[in-house]
């Protein structure tokens, strides 16, 4: 029976088990997925030991999503140019593969829950520039936005993406990151304000068009008041549950060899 598992420190809170445990019985496939504590001086050894026990792969989480690169053989072009993994594969040799799913996720939460979205259409705003930015920054570009405007209370970190990923980026002062919004086409919260128990989400979107599709990466509360805003604006909103659930396919696929869909079902199973 092939196993998978998470990998995180603290991994009480993560919901990959119940979106892979949900999957496994939907489609009635032979597997486990389970939750796997491990502090970062273990994360070597673990994940070395976990191929020779069943182990067909496993998804990465907080706080070893960078760390794990040294770790593995192989490292796909995204993963390397986000600088973080999210999802492993281990080889029946026991070579670790490397991989990130997480801008796949959330183009694909994007165009599921926006079906109309172009990202070629206009600009795209990004509040934030940590982790999860950088992954969403690759993902747009992949899709083809024209420009992306960064705007991030600590600004080097979003003038460190810039460097990273070229001129199509713009870095704007948080001071200023209302204007952000004004032209474009595809806006992003990727901060961890409106999450429960953070501090709310700020920055005015009184210039939000309604034309512009919104989308928040936190999923606790599923309303942020980020989403509220711009909703209130007309606009079409996605909530960041469905990020989660989309960048969980590529790895189930793989491992269990059935590719599982992201719909209500789903969401219900995790909530
Ligand atoms: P993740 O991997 O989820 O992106 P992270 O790397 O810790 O997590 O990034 C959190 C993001 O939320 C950062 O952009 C952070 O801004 P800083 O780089 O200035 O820390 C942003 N953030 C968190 N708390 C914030 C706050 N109170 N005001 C503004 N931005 C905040």
């Amino acid at each position: 029976i092939p196993r998978a598992a998470v990998i995180g420190n603290p991994i009480s809170h993560s919901l990959s088990p119940k979106l892979h445990g949900y999957w496994l019985k939907r489609y009635g496939l032979e597997g486990s997925y389970e939750a796997l504590q491990v502090a970062e001086d273990a994360l070597e050894a673990t994940l070395h030991s976990l191929p020779a026990k069943g182990f067909v792969g496993a998804n990465v989480t907080i706080p070893h999503k960078v760390s794990v690169l040294q770790f593995a053989d192989q490292v796909t072009d995204r993963a390397t140019l986000i600088g973080a993994a999210n999802t492993l594969i281990f080889k029946a040799d026991g070579r670790i593969f490397a991989d990130n799913t997480d801008g796949y996720g959330f183009i694909s939460n994007l165009r599921q829950g926006a079906p109309s979205w172009d990202p070629k259409a206009g600009p795209a705003a990004i509040f934030g520039a940590g982790g999860a930015a950088r992954a969403v920054v690759v993902a747009l570009i992949d899709a083809g936005v024209p420009e992306i405007v960064i705007s991030n209370r600590t600004r080097p970190k979003a003038e460190a993406l810039r460097d990273d990923f070229g001129a199509r980026i713009r870095v704007v002062d948080w001071v200023q990151a209302d204007t952000m919004v004004e032209d474009a086409m595809t806006v992003v919260n990727t901060t961890s304000l409106g999450m429960k128990g953070a501090s709310d989400f700020k920055v005015s979107l009184d210039g939000l068009r309604k034309e512009t599709v919104v989308t928040d990466i936190v999923y606790n509360p599923l309303k942020t008041p980020f989403l509220e805003a711009a909703e209130k604006r007309g606009c079409t909103t996605v909530d960041g549950l469905g990020m989660l659930l989309h960048q969980g396919v590529p790895g189930f696929e793989r491992w269990f060899g059935h590719r599982p869909e992201v719909d209500e079902e789903t969401r219900q199973a995790v909530l």
